[in-house]
């Protein structure tokens, strides 16, 4: 089905057209009537024509079929309300329709870079953003009908190896693996470069090691592999508690890429694109100057000849259009990696690896901050470990659960608690624009009023139960909207917006477009639910409003699962 933004799209652009080709509606749902189309004041400048005359001519353009009422206010806007018997038929379509009206995409590639921790370290709060919201724009594309390439770029290469593996020698492995499987990652960085800086013998030895890396020798292969696999099988640990869909197939670390890293310094240098700088080997992207004004490089190769994160970062643009045919690229990682994505997506443009049809964003992020509003730490001074908050945020739902006088045995109400607290900590990342700071607050997140993620939930189960108190059956196929209420109709006009919504998260990448549109489709609900009774109307008010209900319902769920946040039946 066509949803019911685009069909009254296209006949305002056709409408628009036909005054200037390409000239935008600028289309909005609207309080004062269904919507508010605001781009005749624009249409009527570039022309020079008074306003209120543009509407005119616009309007004598306009297809008016299953528009009810059109009228032409303040400046030159026009208040669109469509016919009833339209948003009936609109209705009438999503009650088969497990998209709820979102068409599927055919034949799109879409890579998507998010998470990356590093091995033997722990996961800090960026990471915990960069999962989040990858995983966010992962489920909305997969369901839009992308296909959906995840590649957790984990950092798992480069001179830290050197240390960390005799570090793991001096401990005996199996000690060394007790202690990365109890997620003491920063434990065992933190020994292991202690050392480095105190012991000369311990230095000379570690630096041997990375030599004895890079050249392959399959002793310290052998051990670099186990600190990566304990690294990464405590990340899927921290990917399962915080119901996140990466797997270990996905991990393609920088490691992935050195067999390409001599082909990419090829390409450049026939690409005459690179210049000796210091004895390292740069590229200078157009465009790019430090605060004195002169060019910038970007480092390629290291004056030990070593390569660096750029390199890395180059290989992998190079291999995801050319072996993955991505048609969009999308690198999920902090705000302050702007200035490297952006010479890494100018050299690849420049070395001929990213044609112009590729999509290729950085989707940055601010910080998440402490109560004094600087960056988040723990007590201690310390990176914040992910799972002590969702630990934290479990015992809180489920100590405000056991106040609740419920049914649930202990094992439910634990498993509710930990849907609650994911729903928490997702939804206030995802919630606020993703390029703002946040400040880190547990009791305003797992609050059941307010814009949080457990008040979405509660408006979830809270629909469900009307359904559960419904002693004879009801079908929705049996039921014509008739919106005789305002509220009906707000609500209405809700739960056909849902595809604009999430296209317009997908268009923008920014997943607070569909969070606050799934907060106003709940309040929506609220405000129904307060003037019009469901189980106890009339029929037939009474079926009408259930299919309402039904829907709803399955607008929040839909919409919550493309978030990365579960709707539990009942709360
Ligand atoms: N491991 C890096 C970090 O912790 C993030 C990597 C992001 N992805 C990429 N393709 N560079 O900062």
């Amino acid at each position: 089905m066509t949803g019911t933004y685009d069909v009254l799209l296209a006949r305002l652009t056709s409408a628009f057209d036909a005054v200037a080709v390409g000239a935008d509606p600028v289309l909005r749902p609207s309080e004062r009537s269904d919507y508010q189309s605001n781009g005749v004041m624009a249409l009527a400048k570039s022309q020079g024509v008074n306003p209120r005359e543009m509407a005119e001519r616009v309007l004598a353009g306009l297809d008016l079929a299953d528009v009810a009422d059109v009228e032409v206010a303040g400046p030159g806007f026009l208040n669109l309300t469509l016919t009833t018997a339209f948003l009936d038929a609109q209705l009438r379509e999503l009650v088969d329709d497990d998209r709820l009206g979102v068409g599927r995409l055919e034949g799109r590639v879409a890579v998507i870079d998010y998470s990356a921790p590093n091995v033997a370290k722990e996961m800090h709060v960026g990471h915990l953003r960069s999962t989040v919201i990858g995983d966010a724009l992962v489920r909305m594309y997969r369901f839009r009908g992308y296909r959906v390439i995840a590649r957790n770029h984990v950092g798992d290469w480069g001179t830290p190896f050197g240390m960390l593996i005799e570090h793991l020698l001096d401990l005996g492995e199996e000690e060394a693996i007790a202690s990365l499987s109890i997620g003491d990652l920063d434990g065992f960085y933190r020994a292991a470069r202690t050392k480095f800086d105190a012991d000369d013998a311990f230095k000379e030895r570690s630096r041997a090691r990375v030599v004895a890396l890079q050249g392959g020798d399959p002793e310290t292969r052998r051990l670099w592999r186990l600190l990566v696999d304990e690294s990464v099988a405590y990340f899927s640990e921290v990917y399962a508690a915080l119901d996140v869909t990466l797997t270990p197939a996905d991990v393609v670390g920088e490691s992935f890429y050195n067999p390409m890293l001599d082909e990419v310094v090829a390409d450049l240098a026939r690409a005459g694109l690179l210049v000796e700088s210091g004895g390292a080997l740069c590229v200078f992207p157009e465009g790019f100057t430090n605060r004195d004004g002169e060019p910038l490089p970007l480092i390629v190769r290291k004056s030990d000849e070593g390569f660096g994160y750029a390199a890395t970062d180059l290989a992998a643009v190079r291999d995801r259009v050319a072996n993955l045919h991505a048609d969009e690229m999308l690198y999920v990682v902090g705000a302050p990696q702007g200035q490297h994505f952006e010479m890494v997506f100018a050299v690849a443009r420049a070395a001929g690896w990213l044609p112009e049809s590729v999509r290729c964003e950085h989707v940055a992020f601010g910080n998440v901050l402490g109560p004094d509003r600087k960056m988040f730490k723990s007590r201690s001074g310390e990176t914040v470990k992910l799972i002590g908050l969702l630990d934290e945020a479990r015992d809180r739902a489920e100590a405000a659960l056991a106040l609740r006088s419920s049914s649930l045995t202990t094992q439910e109400r634990h498993e509710l608690a930990t849907q609650i607290a994911r729903a928490a900590i997702k939804y206030a990342d995802l919630s606020t624009d993703r390029s703002r700071d946040y400040v880190f607050d547990l009791d305003r997140m797992i609050a059941f009023e307010g814009d949080t993620g457990p008040y979405l939930q509660y408006a979830h189960a809270r629909l469900r139960s009307i359904f559960r108190r419904l002693d004879d059956g009801f079908d929705a196929h049996a039921v014509h909207f008739v919106l005789a209420e305002s509220a009906e109709r707000d609500l209405a006009l809700g739960i056909l917006a849902f595809p604009e919504a999430l296209d317009a998260a997908i268009a923008t990448l920014h997943p607070h477009r569909l969070a606050g549109y799934l907060f106003d489709l709940a309040q929506r609900f609220t405000a129904f639910y307060e003037a019009c009774p469901v189980l106890s109307a009339p029929e037939p008010s009474k079926g009408e409003r259930l299919a309402l209900c039904e829907l709803t319902a399955r607008t929040l769920s839909l919409g919550l699962s493309l978030l990365g946040i579960e709707a539990p039946e009942q709360m």
